[in-house]
């Protein structure tokens, strides 16, 4: 082949490469880890935190609230062919678009979305860092910057948008599901992983920035779940969050943020009532993603519509009913096998049972997640004769001779119960009973049922009636409850 040919080759083959690039990766968070890797294969002598550099040059990143920390970022490494370059912005650059969808997120492993730029900016102020502990910027990079923009923000809803994906094997485009919030559930996930790992890396000093995420996002569990699990892996990522930021500590940051951003004279009436505000919208914030267990939410499990229409609940309820699904026996240890339990549910207690719907109000994997059933607002059938006065709660696993991991009946005990008190859902002086207590049944299982005596809350029989709850009759239930047949475990 004469060099002309090679040449014509060689940039044929480049421009293959490069459409491939950019029509192969998706939004899941392995392309992103596999795109970094290109990335890095380009320049193999560069440190981590030059790549991180460079992904900020090709995502555009050039606020004014950066540069203070982390310098203007045009310096170093080699020049990014266009396909990656331009991935690279789509899934770097954050924005809400008008049409509702959310722009510089990635779906991860376990079943979150988490947008990058947060991510991403606190890795870079960590690893720029001499002292643990002790990282510049690390908080207004990640967190408090665009939660004082938030929150000092007239329009009402100003938290926690969360979405869905078009597909969870080729993710491509994340749409909102409810009002477009100013900070999205995604830029709060991936502010907390900013805040972690930023803090983390200064001691550990990765030699490659792909396999720091590898290690901290496709982390996959053993048996006995997330009590056996390293520290530092993304299913922990709200308990690593509370761990290392206090709750007041977070909400001072954040009005520090605001009077700077605002310039605000000390006086002034204005002043007054825009920190009143922040506090108001900080104490929803430590209660959304500080006491609240991680939801995965219907859409992202691949849950089927509602069969008819729900049936308010009339809140707050005074019990929470605890269950084991029995089937599935196992525990779930990730995001596709807990949804593939939660969908073969469904689809048992729809079709088979002729349910409206799964019957729980939520489910406890062993993956770190709880997965949304029929939610707070919506009646369950979940505990014959006593639907409208609890919610139903089970672990995925048979729990008759062995128990759920700790961490998940963690998640359960002191997560989902104090999250449902502190919104008003549940009555601050609930009940918490197993499910044999009210109907005749084996369930939650002689060890899970055992254990949660020793629970807060835990409480003998009480008569639905006798609380003043409203006791339904199988005529008013949507769900046709069956009665359950002597000898059968009964799912609900
Ligand atoms: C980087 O960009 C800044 C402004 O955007 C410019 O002043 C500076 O000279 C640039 N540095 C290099 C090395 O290109
Ligand atoms: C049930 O609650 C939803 C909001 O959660 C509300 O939009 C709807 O109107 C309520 N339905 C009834 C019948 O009260
Ligand atoms: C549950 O465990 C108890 C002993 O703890 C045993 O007697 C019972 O047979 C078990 N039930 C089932 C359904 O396996």
């Amino acid at each position: 082949m004469d060099p002309g040919c090679w040449t014509l080759t060689l940039s044929l083959t480049v421009l293959f490469a490069s459409t491939y690039t950019q029509a192969s990766l998706s939004g899941h968070m392995d392309d992103f880890i596999t795109a970094v890797q290109q990335v890095e294969d380009k320049a193999p002598h560069l440190e981590p935190v030059a790549v991180l550099q460079m992904l900020r040059r090709a995502a555009g990143i050039k606020d004014a609230a950066v540069q203070p920390f982390l310098g203007v970022a045009n310096s170093s490494g080699p020049e990014l062919d266009a396909a990656l370059r331009d991935y690279i912005k789509n899934y770097v650059h954050h924005r809400v678009t008008d049409g509702g969808t959310e722009e510089g997120v990635v779906l991860t492993p376990d079943g979150t979305t988490v947008a990058l730029k947060p991510l991403l900016l606190g890795l870079e102020a960590g690893l720029l860092s001499r002292s643990r502990g002790r990282v510049r910027g690390l908080y207004q990079l990640t967190l408090t910057n665009d939660l004082s923009l938030s929150l000092s923000s007239p329009l009402t809803r100003r938290l926690g948008s969360d979405g869905c994906w078009d597909s969870l094997t080729s993710p491509r485009v994340f749409t909102l599901s409810d009002a477009p919030s100013l900070l999205t559930t995604a830029q709060v996930n991936g502010g907390m992983d900013g805040v972690v790992l930023g803090m983390e890396v200064t001691a550990r000093r990765p030699a490659k920035l792909s396999r720091l995420l590898k290690d901290y996002y496709r982390h996959q569990l053993g048996k006995s779940g997330l009590d056996a699990a390293p520290r530092l892996i993304s299913r922990r990522r709200r308990d690593n969050f509370r761990e290392l930021v206090t709750a007041p500590e977070l909400i001072r940051k954040v009005v520090k943020s605001v009077e700077l951003q605002r310039r605000l004279t000390r006086r002034s009436k204005e002043r007054k009532q825009l920190l009143a505000a922040v506090k108001e919208g900080m104490k929803e914030f430590v209660h959304m993603y500080m006491d609240c267990p991680p939801i995965i939410p219907r859409c992202m499990w691949g849950a089927e519509a509602y069969k008819g229409t729900p049936t308010n609940l009339s809140l707050p309820l005074s019990f929470l009913y605890i269950h084991h699904t029995h089937t599935p026996g196992q525990p779930c240890l990730s995001f596709q096998q807990c949804s593939a339990d939660m969908r073969s549910m469904q689809r048992f207690h729809q079709v088979d049972r002729g349910w409206d719907d799964i019957g729980y109000s939520f489910v406890a994997g062993s993956d770190g997640f709880i997965y949304e059933g029929r939610g707070w607002h919506w009646r369950g059938a979940h505990t014959l004769g006593h639907n409208s006065v609890g919610y139903g709660v089970s672990f995925i696993g048979d729990y008759n001779s062995s128990l759920p991991s700790q961490h998940s009946m963690g998640l359960v005990r002191d997560q989902l119960a104090a999250c449902a008190v502190g919104r008003g859902r549940l009555s601050a002086s609930f009940t918490l009973q197993g499910h044999r207590q009210v109907v005749n049944t084996a369930c939650p299982g002689e060890a899970l049922y055992q254990e949660i005596q020793g629970w807060k809350h835990w409480g003998e029989t009480v008569k639905a009636e006798e609380v003043g709850g409203v006791l339904e009759t199988l005529s008013q239930d949507h769900d046709p409850d069956p009665l359950k047949a002597p000898g059968t475990e009964e799912k609900s």
